[in-house]
């Protein structure tokens, strides 16, 4: 694997060994800390972002390696006309390898074939945000012990929310995996994903719009936001935006041992008085987002430890 892209261009077994070297950071970072030295890596971000950026900067920080780039458009040339091709070409001659966030769905993927340096997707418009399926990933497994037989909810934007989309795929190669999907009418879980990701697969689903029904059954609730800038209508994005809001009222009949996800940032979704819950476990995302990025760099840059 020369780039990553989406969460598909993972095998299982590679997704296993991200996680497994990631648990091995955490146990020992010391052991890691240089092992990157001397190496460059470019955050090439056409779109905002707090978390993953910032994790992908003290993941190579903290592998010994140093950090380049710019964090809005208005800071590049892409400001004076300049293409995403040209613009990932030229940071290729500078850096050893590049995470970019672009607001165009496939800009990565354009980009990543002008240059010989590996090119990490940091999130493509609607499309694809894989590093934030893997810390989903490495959450999970460090909070249940495993990533097979769950039922897990999802509930919110489901149309529009490219982590849902990505997550549900890296899932459904485990066993035992059933969801539920609870959002607005509006904003269901797409066709294509039913049809090729959990249809094919067998794998089942119920699709709801009352989250307390179901919440009694989860053994993973991961809210999302409802995403204005994937709105082309403002008014029903006002209508939308509330359609879920946890509380810890609304949480008494989950289990004990539910993990709460949200890849943040949050809005209104998750009351901040959620926060003290022992079940909630997106800032534990935040945290591990950090190492399994510095599992991915080590191994996009071949660099055995
Ligand atoms: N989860 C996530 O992608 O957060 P940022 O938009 O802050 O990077």
């Amino acid at each position: 694997m020369k780039h990553l892209m989406d969460i598909t261009d993972l095998t299982t077994s590679q997704i296993d060994e991200l996680i497994n070297t990631a648990n091995k950071i955490i146990s020992d970072p010391e052991k890691y800390q240089d092992t990157c030295k001397r190496k460059k890596l470019a955050t090439l971000f056409f779109e905002p972002s707090t978390r993953t950026r910032l994790s992908f900067e003290a993941a190579m920080l903290e592998l010994g390696g140093s950090v380049l780039g710019f964090s809005t458009s208005d800071g590049s040339s892409s400001v004076k006309g300049e293409s995403v091709t040209d613009t990932v070409q030229t940071v290729g001659y500078y850096a050893d390898i590049i995470a970019m966030r672009h607001p165009k769905e496939g800009a990565p993927l354009a980009a990543s074939k002008r240059t010989t340096v590996p090119i990490i997707n940091a999130g493509d418009g609607g499309h694809s945000h894989p590093t934030q399926t893997l810390a989903d990933l490495l959450t999970i497994q460090r909070e249940k012990g495993r990533l097979a037989n769950l039922t897990v909810g999802f509930c919110g934007d489901l149309k529009f929310g490219r982590t849902v989309h990505s997550l549900i795929n890296a899932l459904s190669r485990y066993e035992g995996i059933e969801y539920v999907f609870i959002s607005p009418k509006e904003l269901v879980i797409p066709d294509y994903v039913k049809a090729g990701m959990l249809d094919n697969n067998k794998i089942k689903y119920v699709e709801t719009t009352n989250i307390d029904e179901f919440l009694p059954k989860l053994d993973i609730l991961y809210m999302t936001r409802v995403q204005r800038e994937r709105f082309f209508n403002e008014a029903d994005y006002i209508r939308l935006k509330d359609s879920y809001i946890l509380t810890p009222d609304k949480l008494k009949s989950a289990r004990e041992d539910l993990s709460i996800m949200h890849p943040l940032p949050r809005v209104n979704e998750i009351s901040v008085k959620v926060d003290d819950d022992l079940r909630a476990c997106y800032f534990k995302q935040v945290k591990n987002g950090k190492y399994i990025r510095m599992a991915l760099i080590l191994m996009l840059l071949d660099i055995k430890v």
